[in-house]
């Protein structure tokens, strides 16, 4: 279905939007565990290094294959190249709205939090009732349903009002809201007594702790936070104009969730450290070691609620890009209407969302090769269909388009001529045999 495309009103606009889908949970939520489980400050310097070579190629790749087409993932796949090729843009729509279920779940859980912050029936210090609080939260069979359906309908809301008036004005609104809550944060976590251990944690790299999986984990933390394998990039590229910097708008994308990646490690582990918890925690360090940390601070409760609502932010402005990649699809190859699409797609979301999270409590007996469906569809995606998505778009834009793909590099960017011989590297050899290591070791052959 061809009709006229709708576009980012600027270059700005384009970049917060893309910011706003890039920063989300992965950049509030998981980074700083994924820090604090893989030794702190050499984790870092690892994943810097890792965004700005090969994840800031394939986003660059993937903004190429939307912008050059103006269509949606499977479409634009089918019009480059044809054959099998749109296979990867049917696999990777599939994936966005695979993520976007049990993201909304997740979601849910911190809108839940921001306001049981104030009412402060998880804040409590002990650190045994804590982990218990969260269980009986999680596993209950229907509030974190109520709070899903509730982020789903926002989601859909801000999708409703199109590309520009939509998506776009929301991250206008968000993202600097975003930054400043963050500021607050770490002015409150650095100044904590006993600070100062946690960002040496953070910022002092300790080498002797790196190992095989450091590696792996930073490539698949990097991936997600950007966005890439999973169409969303496509597709926010296929709303650029023809001849849109790339290059330029790639690198501030990956400057601000890089930015925000690390300012959220030192809100958390500061005050980890600074409390005398364990940065260790895994997923549970923001819903379960944090809330006791709050619990202990004067006026906690405020700053509870600060830290949801960034959380709940990050997390709507990441979720309406997840649902736009299955929009665009149904707009471009259907006739559909956006507003139709959207509560189609809504509705879908939330019929795969409910069996998600319930798995977590009454369903949990049912398991897919030993795991609950939340853990399988997470499973499925961050260590499968995602980093092949990845890959796949690596080899296309490498060996496929080719020459092709330069000029579409170099179009529209004065900075690009000087880099496109260090892209056409990474994403010929560096980013493919990288992204291998990563599904080969997802997949548990090594
Ligand atoms: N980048 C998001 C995060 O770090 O939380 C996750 C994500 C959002 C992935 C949107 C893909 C996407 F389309």
């Amino acid at each position: 279905m061809n009709r006229t495309r709708e576009h980012w009103t600027s270059r700005m606009g384009f970049i917060l939007a893309a910011a706003g889908s890039a920063v989300g949970l992965g950049n509030v939520w998981r980074f700083p565990y994924v820090t604090g489980e893989n030794g702190g400050g050499a984790f870092l310097l690892i994943y810097l290094g890792i965004v700005f070579s090969i994840g800031v190629s394939v986003l660059v790749a993937e903004l190429i294959i939307g912008r050059s087409t103006q269509l949606d993932p499977a479409g634009a796949f089918r019009k480059l190249a044809g054959g099998a090729w749109p296979i990867v843009g049917y696999m990777s729509i599939l994936t966005a709205f695979v993520i976007l279920s049990f993201y909304c779940v997740i979601a849910g859980w911190t809108v839940a939090y921001m306001i049981k912050s104030i009412t402060g029936s998880v804040l409590t210090a002990n650190p045994e009732e804590i982990g218990g609080v969260f269980d009986a939260f999680i596993t209950d069979p229907l509030e974190p349903v109520l709070y899903t359906a509730l982020f789903i309908g926002l989601t859909v809301f801000v999708a409703l009002g199109g590309v520009a008036s939509g998506i776009e004005r929301a991250a206008r609104i968000l993202m600097p809201a975003l930054f400043f809550i963050l500021l607050v944060l770490v002015a409150r976590s650095v100044t904590l007594d006993g600070a100062v251990e946690g960002i040496a944690f953070f910022l002092e790299p300790d080498f002797s702790k790196v190992t095989w999986e450091t590696l792996l984990a930073a490539l698949g933390q990097a991936f997600f936070s950007l966005s890439l394998g999973m169409g969303a990039m496509i597709t926010y590229g296929s709303y650029m104009q023809r001849h849109d910097d790339i290059a330029g708008s790639a690198l501030a994308v990956t400057v601000l969730d890089a930015l925000v990646a690390v300012l959220s490690g030192l809100v958390i582990l500061p005050a980890v450290f600074a409390f005398g918890a364990a940065p260790t925690a895994g997923p549970g360090l923001t819903f379960i070691t944090l809330p006791s940390i709050f619990a202990q601070m004067p006026f906690g409760f405020l700053f509870a609620a600060l830290f949801f609502f960034l959380l709940a932010i990050a997390a709507l402005t990441s979720a309406v890009a997840l649902l736009e990649v299955v929009i665009a699809y149904f707009m471009d190859e259907g006739s559909a209407n956006r507003k139709k699409v959207a509560v189609t797609a809504g509705i879908a979301t939330f019929a795969l969302a409910v069996p998600a999270s319930l798995s977590l409590g009454v369903m949990s007996g049912f398991t897919i090769g030993g795991k609950v469906l939340f853990d399988a569809l997470d499973y499925l995606t961050n260590n499968i269909t995602l980093p092949l998505g990845g890959l796949l778009v690596a080899l296309f834009l490498g060996w496929v388009l080719k020459h092709r793909g330069e000029e579409e590099f170099v179009d529209g960017s004065t900075l690009a001529p000087a880099l496109v011989g260090a892209w056409r590297f990474i994403i010929r050899y560096v980013a493919p045999v990288a992204i291998l290591l990563i599904l080969i070791n997802g997949l548990g052959f090594i």
